[in-house]
């Protein structure tokens, strides 16, 4: 396997696109990625998307974005994994660069979730049909079950759960591409609107349109465009049942330690080494759970820990420093993706107001429905 690496970046705004198409939103974000790497061409594309047949009408799109992006004939792929679509396309064309296959590929995601589809619908049919979505639970439902037996194992408090939150609005408002740039206080949070007890409004990722692309290629590739190399240090993916039933505990996501533990073997890394993570907040309760499972501290401690600012950019270990889904914004296939450019943007010392302080290590986690599928990269400066 060849070691590989990051060299180019690009993403639209997030937010509620209404004058652009999903086509129009891949472009842009595609094309500045590769006028970034200053690549004069790719060998192939990856796009993560989770629903575009139900969002917009869409399918075929791997075919459709390469069209649109002037890039016929080259192979182009769309890659589903429920929410975790876009970190699954990067690890597709991570491999197909480690293997030797190809020399300069495109990693992408894309969603245009707000043009008129019954959103909450089209999102659950990433969740079990039958045992699930039949009985009337969505996904707030679904992350409001792990929220109250976090609750109950562990005292996590519903004002820890706010503190997350604040911290991600504090965040998004330093990030030019968030959807939502205004800070939020912990009143704010624990008074907005309840959308499935104990989650509420400010609680909740919302519904979003965007994309993001990244090139990836062979380091000796690498070399010859730039001098800052983000190489790609570890890359694993898990799954699990996709029912929260057929659990043994709410409280743990098992692909979330499984893939992390099979990342860091391959990064030759432990917890301790990571300087800052992107992780998949799509509920704040999801952030707690993932910091816990991510084996940054002993289960239970991730509520505290935002509570208490370890997870806050000054902290110990820093979280969601691009505001996170919850205030960047998660478009769903998009989001693996612009989780590695928050990690290439921090490596790189482009981050402006939300730079951690000797950032040389990233991780990017990104999940699918509750849980059921987990793609970890970890990036490094080298
Ligand atoms: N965070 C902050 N503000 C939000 C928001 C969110 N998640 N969602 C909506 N808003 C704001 C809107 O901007 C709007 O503000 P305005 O009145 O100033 O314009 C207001 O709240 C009402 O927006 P609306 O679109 O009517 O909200 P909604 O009730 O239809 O949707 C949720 C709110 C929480 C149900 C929706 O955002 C949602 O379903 N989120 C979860 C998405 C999800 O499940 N993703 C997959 C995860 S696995």
């Amino acid at each position: 396997m060849r070691d590989v690496a990051v060299i180019g970046i690009g993403m639209t705004q997030f937010g509620e696109l209404w004058g652009k198409s999903i086509k129009d939103i891949f472009v842009e974000a595609a094309t500045k990625a590769i006028k970034n790497a200053g690549v004069d061409h790719i060998d192939s594309m990856y796009v993560g998307s989770m629903s575009s047949g139900l969002f917009v009408g869409q399918e075929h799109l791997g075919a459709i974005l390469a069209d649109y992006l002037g890039q016929t004939p080259i192979p182009s792929t769309r890659v589903e994994s429920a929410c975790a679509s876009g970190g699954a396309a990067f690890r597709a064309a991570y491999f197909e660069v480690a293997s030797g296959a190809s020399d300069i590929v495109l990693a992408g995601g894309v969603e245009k979730m707000t043009d008129g589809a019954d959103v909450t619908e089209a999102l659950a049919t990433a969740a079990d049909q039958e045992y699930e979505v039949y009985q009337g639970v969505t996904f707030p439902g679904l992350y409001a079950m792990i929220a109250n037996a976090h609750m109950n194992q562990y005292g996590t408090t519903r004002e820890q759960l706010a503190a997350i939150s604040v911290k991600n609005h504090r965040n998004g408002a330093n990030n030019p591409n968030a959807q939502f740039r205004s800070p939020v206080t912990l009143e704010q949070v624990m008074n907005s609107t309840l959308v499935a007890d104990p989650l509420r409004l400010l609680d909740c990722s919302p519904v979003s349109d965007g994309g993001a692309a990244v090139i990836l290629c062979s380091m000796d590739v690498a070399k010859k465009f730039t001098d800052t190399i983000i190489k790609v240090k570890g890359t694993a993916q898990a799954s699990d049942t996709i029912a929260l039933h057929s659990r043994k505990s709410l409280t743990t996501l098992n692909s979330v330690v499984t893939a992390a533990h099979k990342a860091y073997k391959m990064a030759g890394v432990t917890p301790k080494d990571i300087n800052f993570a992107e992780v998949h907040d799509c509920f704040t309760i999801a952030e707690a759970v993932v910091y816990e499972d991510l084996g940054f501290c002993e289960k239970g401690c991730g509520g505290p820990a935002a509570e208490e600012g370890r997870t806050a950019i000054d902290g110990k270990t820093p979280l969601n420093t691009s505001g996170g889904l919850k205030s960047k914004g998660h478009p769903v296939g998009a989001t693996g993706i612009a989780q590695i450019i928050e990690l290439y943007e921090q490596l790189t010392g482009q981050a402006g107001k939300r730079q951690v302080k000797n950032a040389h290590i990233g991780l990017a986690q990104n999940m699918g429905g509750s849980g059921a599928s987990c793609v970890i990269n970890i990036l490094e400066a080298k």
